[in-house]
């Protein structure tokens, strides 16, 4: 049993296999937290369960710590929900009500309005293996009358009496996503968030919390991930008092709604972690959970090859059979024609919105290219974006008032485009007609579904509509039942989520994708940071990484293949380079990593993720990944560049057995034997010299 509620104390307990969460109702009626940290005696923690006054200038400090508290009476925290009542009384006392354990890991607590019937569950989840706790919360309104929601966040986590506090998140930029921050917490409010209408790729809804001394292998930390593909916010606010609140959930910036009588709110799902074992572990816990309980299905990603960086919009029936013969020469399993297949689509100026075939450019339809990519051994896969319209399309001239714009100003235009009001029911349906129609008529196994824009203008023209603000909320909303319903109706078919890279991945499209486009920039090089950041948060079982040129078109830069290929072999393997050029050589090469590949991706995909050193800090980059058995590791080492002619380093390995012996073989294949202690303490030798220089290790256990 992982929840319990002790009626002695009035203390509820979450018990995960190796943390506590303690809270409890004090005599004041607040939902007080008590604790969150590695396992304690729950009835031990009743002595702090009591409110606390400091003067009348912070009357109620207890409130600070609340498990989820409204706005009303002394409350000056980030609050939790904030609402106004018709008869415009805008203070919300909630009074706790009960509570219901469901199962063995659940427990919802019930608040209500202590006048007006507005009522308000509050859901914990513990799951327990992986030491985390999901949380939201659900928003009735009993009320005969609308009442207007203008902040509902979906949990509040606070972390208690750290000397010092830091937070780890990360940020970025378009081709530049997932770049790891940490900043020291002082007293006030540091907000991370969205408000470009999806995730983002400045900001990811995930972070962690320490006490500025964590760090890969050892240390507390706390951290939590929000589930929602829209407008979000975290909420990170140190009290004078000295502890931390982080409030997260849909951003309340321009999203006031009303929720009619009888109507419910339910939140995102935010999922919360401790763990005592430093930041390796928190991502090895996220990682887990990510794949057991968040992701639609557990199969192994394919080998892609993707078109886009070979063709761009220069697509051609017999350009992309060349690309899908030297493809399936390779090894690859799955070939995905990007961009530019579809309406008058030469170029980002015109086309999207006509999700038909281009006759110019595939005269026999797409059956022709489809039959030669299955006849080759592989799956077919499309792109699509359909959430965007360019004007210069059949859809816009259709339907001008389809898109988001106020009545009256223009749309801005962003790479040629505008986006689609997704809220509205008849958008909702065209999308998921075109989709029928196009996952019905041809054998698609494969959907990589962009959105190359943030939002703007966000109201409608649409005579009739409602113009307010919780169309940010209503795309996000049609979005998920969209690729819920897809889903249900073409089994067979998987999702990549991608915007423009890595902009919309979080744990809300991750419960409906089984693939992520992480970032724009292919760089080898620049993809060892991308990919690092990453995986604090995401698991590897859905980071696509391609194989792209060199020179590479974002920066010069020249990597050898096998170190292009090694850094795009830490998760999902795709090649995304124009092979139709490629010598003999580069193709033979490219065969037998393809091979290696699908030799280890179980463990990559599948197994534990050891962040052993990063280039941001050294100037190697060594990453080790093991199987769940611990039978078997794979370890990618990359040098940055060889100084003063500096030794040889060392690495050891992380999470082996000391007492078995294991098989080492490097990838130019000397082998050796050594003991999991040897290996753990002194480490493989990684005998790299000069510049962008890579290895790979395969670490085996003999039986
Ligand atoms: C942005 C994506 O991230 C790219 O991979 C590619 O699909 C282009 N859009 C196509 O327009």
């Amino acid at each position: 049993m992982s929840v319990q509620y002790l009626e002695n104390e009035n203390i509820f307990e979450i018990r995960t296999n190796q943390t506590s969460y303690v809270f409890g109702i004090n005599e004041k009626g607040t939902i007080q937290h008590l604790y969150w940290g590695a396992q304690v005696e729950a009835k031990d923690c009743a002595y702090v369960l009591k409110s606390r006054l400091h003067s009348s200038f912070d009357a109620e400090i207890d409130r600070e710590t609340e498990e989820y508290g409204g706005w009303g009476g002394c409350h000056y925290a980030e609050p939790a929900l904030k609402v106004s009542f018709a008869d415009g009384v805008r203070d919300l006392k909630l009074r706790y009500e009960g509570y219901r354990i469901i199962g063995e890991n659940e427990i919802l607590l019930r608040l209500a309005d202590v006048y007006y019937p507005l009522d308000v569950e509050i859901h914990y989840k513990a799951i327990p293996e992986f030491d985390l706790i999901e949380r939201y919360v659900q928003v009735r309104n009993g009320l005969n009358e609308s009442v207007r929601i203008e902040q509902v966040m979906a949990a509040v986590w606070t972390v208690q009496a750290l000397p010092d506090y830091r937070m780890t998140h990360v940020t970025g930029r378009w081709a530049g996503e997932y770049q790891l921050r940490s900043t020291v917490l002082s007293e006030g409010k540091k907000v991370l968030e969205s408000r470009r209408g999806f995730t983002g790729p400045h900001a990811n809804p995930w972070f962690a919390v320490d006490n500025g001394k964590a760090d890969e292998t050892s240390g507390n930390v706390w951290f939590g991930a929000l589930g929602w593909s829209g407008n979000w916010k975290i909420v990170a606010e140190k009290s004078t008092f000295g502890h931390v609140r982080i409030v997260g959930g849909v951003n309340d910036f321009d999203s006031a709604f009303v929720l009619v009588p009888g109507e419910v709110y339910t939140s995102p799902v935010f999922v919360g972690g401790f763990t005592s074992c430093g930041f390796g572990q928190m991502s090895r816990n996220l990682h887990k959970y990510q794949r057991d309980y968040v992701l639609p299905t557990s199969k192994l990603r394919k080998v892609l090859y993707n078109s886009w960086e070979a063709t761009e919009f220069a697509v051609t029936v017999e350009g992309q059979k060349e690309l899908a013969q030297q493809a399936a020469h390779l090894g690859v399993e799955r070939f995905v024609v990007d961009d530019g297949w579809f309406g008058q689509r030469h170029s980002d100026r015109a086309g999207l919105g006509d999700w038909y075939v281009n006759e110019e450019k595939f005269p026999n339809g797409l059956e022709e290219l489809i039959d030669h990519v299955k006849g080759l051994g592989m799956e077919f896969g499309l792109w699509v974006e359909p959430e965007s319209v360019n004007p210069d399309s059949d859809l816009y001239r259709a339907h001008p008032e389809w898109v988001y714009q106020f009545p009256t100003r223009e749309g801005t235009q962003l790479r040629n485009q505008l986006l689609l009001n997704v809220g509205l029911p008849e958008v909702k349906q065209f999308i998921l007609d075109f989709m029928t129609t196009l996952l019905t008529k041809y054998d698609i196994r494969f959907i990589k579904w962009d959105m190359n824009r943030t939002v703007t203008e966000p109201g409608t023209v649409v005579s009739g509509q409602d113009v307010d603000a919780s169309m940010w909320i209503k795309h996000v909303d049609h979005l998920y039942a969209i690729w819920a319903e897809l889903r249900e109706r073409f089994p067979k078919v998987e999702f990549e989520t991608c915007a423009g890279g890595g902009a919309r991945i979080d744990l809300g499209i991750l419960r409906y994708a089984d693939q992520a486009w992480i970032s724009d920039n292919t760089d080898a090089r620049d993809r060892l940071a991308i990919q690092e950041g990453f995986s604090y948060a995401y698991s590897p079982a859905v980071m696509m990484c391609w194989v792209t040129e060199s020179p590479h078109g974002f920066n010069g830069r020249s990597l050898p293949l096998l170190y292009r290929f090694h850094s795009a072999m830490m998760g999902g393997l795709g090649i995304g380079a124009n092979i139709s050029k490629w010598s003999v050589e580069e193709l033979d090469e490219a065969k037998r990593y393809v091979e290696l590949y699908k030799e280890i991706r179980p463990v990559i995909l599948n197994g534990d993720l050891y962040r052993l050193s990063s280039l941001r800090d050294s100037n190697v980059a060594a990453y080790q990944y093991n199987s769940t058995e611990r039978s078997e590791s794979v370890v990618f080492t990359f040098l940055q560049s060889q100084h003063f002619g500096a030794e040889v380093r060392h690495f050891p390995l992380q999470g082996l057995e000391s007492h078995a012996s294991y098989q080492v073989q490097t990838d130019d294949g000397e082998v050796c034997v050594r003991h999991g202690s040897t290996l753990m303490n002194i480490g493989v030798p990684l005998m790299l010299r000069g510049d962008y220089k890579s290895r790979m290790i395969r670490v085996k256990r003999l039986e």
